[in-house]
């Protein structure tokens, strides 16, 4: 097979640069090792920044996220006991953030791209990419038993953080930044109306937990958990307790609570690869960094890569223009260690630490009430949360 743009992966990243090339009249093909009843059903982010959401409406891709997403306005942050709002729109001028579920974005990308006659190729295994440092670089993967290629002039690699492109930039040339937390999530979904019309992160000397929401009979809530712990030590009952103990407020607040439908434990990582790109290979998307969920900042810097990458191929493509595509892993990086600091400080502020003493303790407690009574502090937060802007 021959196209323009090979691209690794059909998660938010790949499908989107697919579509956003499309726009631009460049031609892609899609490789992704799991099935498309697999990608459409995994759960896992659930916020989207306000320039995602403009983004998608604009595409003609926003018609059920506006119908059946949440817009909220405010988050509302709990510690010692006390709910505090903060403000998004307020302090923002005026952006909010969307709950509308990634899986729900991959469905209306994938019905998008197939309804377009676009090619993406489920159960296809990537297993290595060659060339790069020629004009015609080449994709081998497995499908259907027989070993296939896909021979480009562009790959994308938006395999995600245990994919294969990364990998293929040698070691030589890139240098990576890891840190990973002494913690996971324990996350749920369960079947029962929203106990709360915002999100809610709290700070307890218990652990962090987090009630979000996905419809009005679904919820989904965290709790900071043990990375190695196993679902199967949480019956419902024992979430429950856990819950009700971190959430618990002064005035005798209570989760609203239902049948766990699915439970999973998520490990807490921050990395980030320098470069983003080898010859003509692009990385975008956890493929090239991860943030922990506490800044729920991943899926939407994923949007905000292929964004500046779509931008930069076309440039490409329409007048040989190679400035962009050169100056994309700088680009990028900007907004993404931006991200990662947030999601850094999100984390290090709402987390217990193993070993934290009380003095550690003290001043996690002095940057909440920092954060929730100064304007300038609260700006930050907010401005970060529902997204800078795209540039
Ligand atoms: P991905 O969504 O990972 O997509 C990569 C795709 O590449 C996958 O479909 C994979 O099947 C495919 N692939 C990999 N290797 C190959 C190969 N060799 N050949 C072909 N295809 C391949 N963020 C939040 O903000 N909140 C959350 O609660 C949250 N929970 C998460 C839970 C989990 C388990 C994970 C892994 C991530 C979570 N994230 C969360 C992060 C967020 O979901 C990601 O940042 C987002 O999915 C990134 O999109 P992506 O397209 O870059 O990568
Ligand atoms: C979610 O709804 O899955 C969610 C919300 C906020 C986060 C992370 C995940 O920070």
């Amino acid at each position: 097979m021959r196209t323009q743009v090979g691209i690794v992966g059909a998660g938010p990243a790949g499908l989107l640069l697919s579509h956003l090339l499309h726009r631009e009249g460049i031609e892609s093909v899609v490789l992704d090792n799991r099935s498309r009843a697999d990608i459409e059903a995994t759960i896992r982010a659930g916020v989207l920044e306000q320039g995602t959401v403009d983004l998608l409406q604009a595409l003609g891709l926003g018609e059920r996220m506006q119908r059946e997403g949440a817009v909220h306005h405010g988050i509302e942050l709990r510690f010692a006991g006390l709910g505090h709002r903060v403000d998004l729109s307020e302090l923002t001028g005026g952006k909010a953030i969307t709950v509308y579920a990634q899986h729900e974005v991959i469905k209306d990308l994938v019905a998008a791209r197939l309804g377009a006659g676009g090619t993406i190729v489920f159960d296809a295994e990537a297993a290595s990419v060659h060339d790069l440092d020629g004009v015609t670089p080449m994709i081998t993967y497995a499908h259907g038993g027989a070993r296939e290629r896909l021979t480009c002039d562009f790959v994308a690699g938006c395999d995600g953080f245990h994919g294969i492109c990364r990998p293929a930039i040698p070691q030589s040339a890139r240098k990576e930044f890891a840190h990973v937390y002494p913690f996971g999530w324990f996350g749920i979904l369960t079947r029962a109306p929203p106990s709360a019309h915002e999100l809610i992160y709290t700070h307890h000397s218990r652990g962090f937990a987090l009630v979000s929401t996905r419809s009005p009979d679904i919820q989904r809530l965290y709790f900071q958990c043990d990375p190695h712990d196993d679902v199967a030590n949480w019956p419902d009952e024992r979430i429950w307790a856990e819950f009700r103990a971190r959430l618990a407020t002064h005035d005798g607040w209570t989760p609203r609570e239902g049948p766990v439908i699915q439970k999973n434990i998520v490990a807490m990582r921050s990395f980030v690869c320098e470069t983003m790109r080898h010859g003509r290979l692009f990385l975008a998307g956890d493929a090239a960094h991860i943030v922990p969920p506490t800044g729920a900042k991943g899926l939407n810097l994923a949007v905000a890569d292929v964004c500046l990458l779509s931008r930069a191929l076309a440039a490409f493509y329409r007048d040989g223009r190679q400035e962009l595509l050169n100056a994309y892993p700088e680009t990028a990086l900007r907004r993404i260690w931006r991200a990662e600091h947030f999601s850094w400080w999100m984390t290090s502020m709402l987390h217990q630490f193993p070993g934290n003493d009380p003095f550690q303790e003290r001043l996690q407690l002095a940057e909440l009430a920092y954060v929730t009574t100064s304007r300038a502090k609260a700006v930050t937060l907010a401005e970060n949360y529902v997204g800078l802007p795209l540039e």
